[in-house]
This record gives C-alpha cells, sequence and structure tokens, in this order.
C-alpha cells in the first residue's frame, strides 16, 4: 500500500514537473511502461498469496487508473498551452492599417475614344473596325491611290513587305465594311493608325477615328452638320463653329480640311470630302444612285484639346504623375 501511495505521489508530482509534451511520455514510462514501477509491481502479484491477491491486485489497478487519468489531463493541458502559444505566434492585428489598393484608370486616349463612340452612335453611327496590318490594296490602291501615284508620299509609311503596311490611317476600314454591306451605311471607325514621324505633335503611333455615311441623298451640309454637332458636344460648347477649307484626298472629290473655331482663331482638325466614284466602283457600290461623305479626324488632337495637353509625346511616355490626373 505504501509503496502504491508512493508511485502515485510521485507520478503526480512528476506529470507536473515537466511542460514538455515529449518529455511528459518518458515519464510516463517510468510508471507505465514494460519496466515501469507500477508493472513490476503488477508482475509481483505472483508473490502473494491467494487470498491477499485479489485486493491487492484491484488496489494496483485502481492507482493505475488514477495516474492514466492524471497523464491524460496533463497531457491535454499541455497541449491547450501549446495551441494557445501557437494561436499569439500566429495572430493578426486586424486593426492595423490596411496597405491600401492603388485604383488604376482607363488612359486618357481610352476615355477620348469612349466619348467619340458614344457621341456618333447617338447619332446613329455604328462602329466598324478593321486590322492594324493593312494589305497595300486597302490602305492604297482601293482608296483611288494607286502605285506610284505622289499621293503615296503623303504618308510616312511602315512597310512590312511590299505588300503589307502598318495602316497609316484609318481610312481603309471604309472600303472593308463598304466590301461587306450595302448602302444606306453610316459608320464611324476609331483605331491605331502609324506614320514614321515622330516630335511633340506626332507619334509614330497614334490615333484616328474615320466616318463613312452612304445613302441616296447625303450632302456637304449633312457632313458639316454631323461633324459640328459632335465637335459641340464633344468640348460642351454650343456655339463652337466648323469650317471647311479646299483640299485634296485621293479618296474623295471635292475634299476639304475641316477647321474648329477656338478661342479667337480657328484650328484644323481633320480632313473630309464626298467619297470618291472611285473608290464606291472599287466595292462595287453603285455611284450613280448612291454617295457619301467621309471624314478622318485625328483622336490625340481631339484629347490635347480637350484636356489642355501641349505635348503630345505625353500620352505614351506612361509617366504615372501625368496619367493620374485623368482617374
Ligand atoms: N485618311 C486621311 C489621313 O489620314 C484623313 C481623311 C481625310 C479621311 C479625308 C477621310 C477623308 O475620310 O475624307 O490623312
Amino acid at each position: 500500500m505504501e509503496q502504491l501511495q508512493n508511485i502515485l505521489g510521485q507520478a503526480l508530482a512528476q506529470f507536473q514537473s515537466t511542460a514538455d509534451e515529449a518529455e511528459l511520455e518518458q515519464i510516463k514510462a517510468r510508471f507505465l511502461g514494460k519496466e515501469g514501477s507500477l508493472t513490476v509491481l503488477l508482475k509481483g502479484l505472483g508473490k502473494l498469496s491467494a487470498e491477499e491477491r485479489p485486493a491487492a491486485g484491484a488496489r494496483i489497478n485502481q492507482t493505475k487508473q488514477t495516474i492514466e487519468a492524471a497523464l491524460q489531463a496533463r497531457r491535454d493541458e499541455l497541449r491547450q498551452d501549446r495551441l494557445t502559444r501557437q494561436l499569439a505566434a500566429e495572430s493578426l492585428d486586424v486593426t492595423l492599417p490596411g496597405r491600401g489598393l492603388a485604383s488604376g484608370g482607363l488612359h486618357p486616349v481610352t476615355q477620348t475614344l469612349a466619348r467619340i463612340e458614344n457621341l456618333f452612335h447617338s447619332l446613329g453611327f455604328a462602329i466598324a473596325s478593321g486590322p492594324e496590318i493593312e494589305h497595300d490594296f486597302y490602305n492604297f490602291t482601293a482608296l483611288n491611290i494607286p502605285e506610284n501615284h505622289p499621293a503615296r508620299a503623303m504618308h510616312d509609311t511602315f512597310y512590312l513587305d511590299p505588300e503589307h503596311v502598318l495602316r497609316t490611317h484609318t481610312s481603309p476600314v471604309q472600303i472593308r465594311y463598304m466590301e461587306s454591306h450595302q448602302p444606306p451605311l453610316k459608320i464611324i471607325s476609331p483605331g491605331k493608325v502609324y506614320r514614321v514621324d515622330s516630335d511633340a505633335t506626332h507619334s509614330p503611333m497614334f490615333h484616328q477615328v474615320e466616318g463613312l455615311w452612304v445613302d441616296e441623298q447625303v450632302s456637304f451640309a449633312n457632313l458639316k452638320g454631323v461633324v459640328q454637332d459632335f465637335l459641340q458636344r464633344f468640348f460642351e460648347r454650343d456655339d463652337l463653329r466648323v469650317r471647311f477649307r479646299p483640299s485634296f484626298f485621293p479618296f474623295t472629290e471635292p475634299s476639304a480640311e475641316m477647321d474648329m473655331s477656338w478661342g479667337d482663331g480657328w484650328l484644323e482638325i481633320g480632313g473630309c470630302g464626298m467619297v470618291h466614284p472611285n473608290v464606291l466602283r472599287h466595292v462595287n457600290i453603285d455611284s450613280e444612285k448612291y454617295l457619301g461623305f467621309a471624314f478622318g479626324l485625328g483622336v490625340e488632337r481631339l484629347a490635347m484639346l480637350r484636356y489642355g495637353v501641349n505635348d503630345l509625346r505625353l500620352f505614351y511616355e506612361s509617366d504615372l504623375r501625368f496619367l493620374k490626373q485623368f482617374n
């Protein structure tokens, strides 16, 4: 009995004395393992007399259960401590200020394109597009600019090979659209164009928006109305006026340069004209029955004027200090 009390006392004390889970299992072995003191006692039961044996056995077993229960309790305690420490170490301070998300914004030229598309859309124009790598035929020939025509020199063209160019204007979309649609048709075609040119007002890549309206009865007066209405709404100025100056483009006849009133003077904002019968002929549209007007506007030009930007290159230098102003 005394031995049992001793063993129990030692076991309970040693369980408490360690804070190490692995060590706890070693301590367990001292009492309950194969060579453990309690196990040895159990084995010694055989030496007792038959009368003494049951009572002694019961006591030992009782002690064993008490020790096992204490062991399990200590195990749970140590495991809980470990979890608590782990949670404390891995905890997040949710009250810390966030890092913040920088919000992006649409590029000013993209915003300008969207504005142009919306305004023309509200005037009944569909939006058409074409490839930026263009066949010589669409970029020039079908637009009444045959090979060796001096008008080709007006465009500082990037040639990919003798037959393919980076389109120098959005006018080829006129041809592509008329090839697959019959009049009446009314489209604008915004997009990127390319020319070998670079300074404060020219970029090797820039944007144009082409306009085309083909029907049985369309006139220069309609052209002026459409362009003026568009510009008045684009710049939010009801008093804005448009004027034409005679000019030359191979794909229009007559052709004109468009100016808009700006401050005390006039600013050139694009070219236009009545679609040349040769162009209609190239796409098998009856030039006796149909006529149309076309125009081309520079998108960066419109963006620069609307936002008061004086150097075109700012749009393409990716300087966030500049771009952030348009968010
Ligand atoms: N494609 C011409 C250019 O880039 C601009 C232009 C002029 C387009 C007159 C037209 C037009 O549709 O009628 O220089």
